[in-house]
């Protein structure tokens, strides 16, 4: 059992292979007085009757094998119970094994000791762990340079060594909680200074780590209880699960994401006691039972309303990539989140990153054992946490065929949570049907009505094109009015800014008020950037099959290029922020109805191929073939 109401710090450990790990951690834990009393004098006998110098690794090798009491070792994690709180030191061995120990928990380190070779230096290795640390968000970071015997203890090569790696990490953004010069093997600023490094001025090793900052304990942070499965007893359903993290007590009102239902805790089931407890907590596995009939499955996450999990069918990712087959764009792969297993598809690889050179390179695919950013997009809403705020529920995995194929942390950078989007306040509502027809109201218009949504990056020529086909369809007797982005934020959506939820909560007005002008037989055009695909997939429900998407396409260097309103020099000098293309997201159509290339095309044969698409489908022919 893990305990999980003290205060954990979990050490991640990472260096070339000969840089001593093991000599540190045998060190460390002799020296922070953790280990079973009797064993190093064991160790150090068993050596002598050998006649082997002693080694602090061996000390480590006997402790794997023998599980003592206080002490859990498995192939990677070493949890050590020290008087003010526990360890978990998780060991790195080599760079692939790293890569999957990230993967399959190592991810949720607070913390990293990297070791430097005072011989070798700092090596391609050492960047590249240096690089990963980064990337999994390990704020503090302890630089330990090992071996200072091996160099007769001389400041000047600790000095160069410090200043090459300092400059590494600045170049990356990776924060350094502290730069020790030890020796490992001759306990050299681990527990005590030394007197062979009087130019040294820091905190021993044992002082550095006490100052670390652990994780924030499971039970101090926002309630997640992924469901595992719902029994039915008699009448009763009891749901069950572990508490991930938060405290649940029996009459909290809980709400279950991604379905958004919620009910009131009414007992905690327990299997074996004669009371039965009122409260759950982090790290406790649970049997709910609720006051309301409630109908929820397996994978649902329960959370207090206050603070509930991100509900999105989008996310990015860090990605540790192990399958056998490359990751590829487009490719499909079951995910697996808490409880949740959903099939998903590659929407992009923003880079893939060589761990060597640190180069990031756009590719269509991530080979084994590489480290990439993607974009995951997944056929249902999800319930899941950015990583960076909660651990436990902020990372996956994904299957291929039946094999484990990679796993990653989420992060929702440029992303909306589209919880509000789905909640629905109003109850108690009848709906009121019209007594004229869509029929009767496109007979007298002699057009369909329907909605025309132009997407593209900001000057790409939506504006232009919409009014410009507006003009031509009310010279052709079309009810035609458009909608754009740049008007209806003065007015319906004012107060609505540029965030993810914001620009998603305009697309929803604007998806709203389109399908209601579109059924009173109106054809509209809409002309807004509407970077998210979601957003756009629900104003095309909401409008249902009179809903065409058109793609007004020009890249990104062609936007930049025309620039009408300065905008892409103002958001490159970083005056605006959350600029499409620039600094925020622009997902291109998958399948439009229609595409505009205007990189290529005049403005007048855009409105031709426009006017040309609208009277193919929504005239008076049109509009009666399908009944
Ligand atoms: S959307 O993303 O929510 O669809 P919308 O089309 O309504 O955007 O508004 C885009 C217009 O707002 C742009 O044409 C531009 O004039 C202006 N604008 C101001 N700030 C931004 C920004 N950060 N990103 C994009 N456009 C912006």
């Amino acid at each position: 059992m893990q305990p999980t109401e003290r205060a954990v710090l979990r050490l991640v450990v990472v260096g070339h292979v000969d840089h001593g790990k093991s000599t540190l951690i045998g060190r460390l834990f002799h020296d922070l007085q953790l280990l079973p009393e009797g064993k190093l004098e064991a160790i150090r006998a068993m050596c002598e009757r050998r006649g082997m110098p002693f080694e602090w690794a061996f000390l480590m090798d006997a402790l794997q094998a023998e599980r003592d009491q206080g002490i859990t070792i498995d192939t990677a994690q070493t949890w050590l119970r020290a008087k003010d709180r526990d360890y978990v030191v998780i060991d790195a061995p080599g760079h692939r094994e790293f890569l999957k120990n990230m993967v399959t928990g190592a991810a949720s380190a607070e913390a990293a000791l990297l070791l430097i070779d005072a011989q070798e230096g700092v090596r391609d290795q050492t960047r590249r762990h240096g690089y990963l640390l980064k990337l999994l968000g390990i704020e503090q970071v302890l630089v330990l340079v090992n071996k200072l015997d091996a160099i007769g203890y001389r400041h000047e090569r600790v000095a160069a060594i410090e200043a090459e790696f300092r400059g590494y990490a600045a170049s990356i953004g990776l924060p350094l909680a502290g730069f020790l010069p030890i020796s490992a093997r001759e306990g050299d600023n681990i527990a005590s200074r030394s007197a062979q490094t009087l130019w040294y001025e820091g905190p021993t090793l044992v002082e550095a780590l006490a100052k670390l900052r652990p994780m924030a304990r499971a039970v101090d942070l926002p309630l997640r209880l992924p469901i595992q499965d719902v029994y039915k007893f008699d009448e009763r359903r009891i749901f069950a699960g572990r508490i991930e993290s938060g405290i649940l007590r029996v009459g909290d009102t809980l709400v279950f994401s991604p379905s958004n239902k919620s009910a009131r805790v009414a007992s905690i089931e327990a299997w074996a006691c004669d009371v039965p407890p009122v409260e759950g907590r982090a790290g406790q596995s649970v049997g709910l039972t609720f006051a309301e009939p409630i109908f929820v499955e397996r994978g649902e996450v329960a959370s207090h309303e206050a603070e509930p999990p991100v509900e999105t069918d989008v996310f990015r990712a860090r990605l540790f990539w192990l399958g056998r087959n490359p990751l590829r764009r487009g490719g499909r792969y079951k995910l697996k989140l808490n409880h949740q297993a959903v099939p998903v598809s590659v929407q992009a690889i923003e880079r893939v990153i060589d761990t060597t050179d640190l180069s990031d390179q756009a590719s269509e695919q991530v080979e084994r054992n590489a480290v990439a950013e993607v974009v995951l997009r997944a056929d249902s809403m999800l319930a899941l946490d950015p990583h960076g705020r909660l651990t436990r529920t902020g990372r996956f995995v994904l299957v291929d065929g039946y094999d484990i194929a990679g796993g990653g942390i989420i992060s929702m950078q440029g992303y909306a949570d589209q919880r509000h989007l789905m909640v629905r306040r109003a109850t108690n509502l009848t709906r009121v049907e019209h007594e004229v027809s869509l029929a009767a109201r496109e007979l007298r218009n002699g057009h369909r009505g329907g909605v025309l949504w132009l997407t593209g990056l900001s000057a790409s020529g939506k504006s232009t094109l919409a009014v410009a086909v507006e003009r031509r369809l009310f010279n052709l007797s079309y009810h035609a009015y458009v909608l754009d982005g740049d008007n209806i934020r003065g007015g319906l959506c004012a107060d609505l800014g540029f965030s993810p939820e914001e620009r998603a909560e305009n697309i929803r007005r604007v998806g709203e008020v389109a399908a209601l002008m579109s059924r009173a037989g109106t054809l509209v055009l809409t002309a807004f950037i509407s970077p998210y695909r979601s957003d756009r997939d629900r104003a095309r429900k909401a409008a249902g099959e009179r809903f065409h998407e058109v793609y007004v396409k020009a890249d990104l260097a062609t936007c930049e290029a025309r620039d009408p309103k300065g905008l892409y020099k103002r958001a490159r000098a970083g005056q605006i922020r959350d600029f499409t293309g620039v600094s925020a997201p622009y997902e291109p159509p998958e399948r439009p109805e229609l595409t505009i290339d205007t990189g290529s095309l005049t403005i007048e044969q855009s409105v031709q191929r426009i006017v040309d698409h609208v009277q193919r489908h929504f005239a008076e022919g049109a509009a009666f073939a399908g009944g």
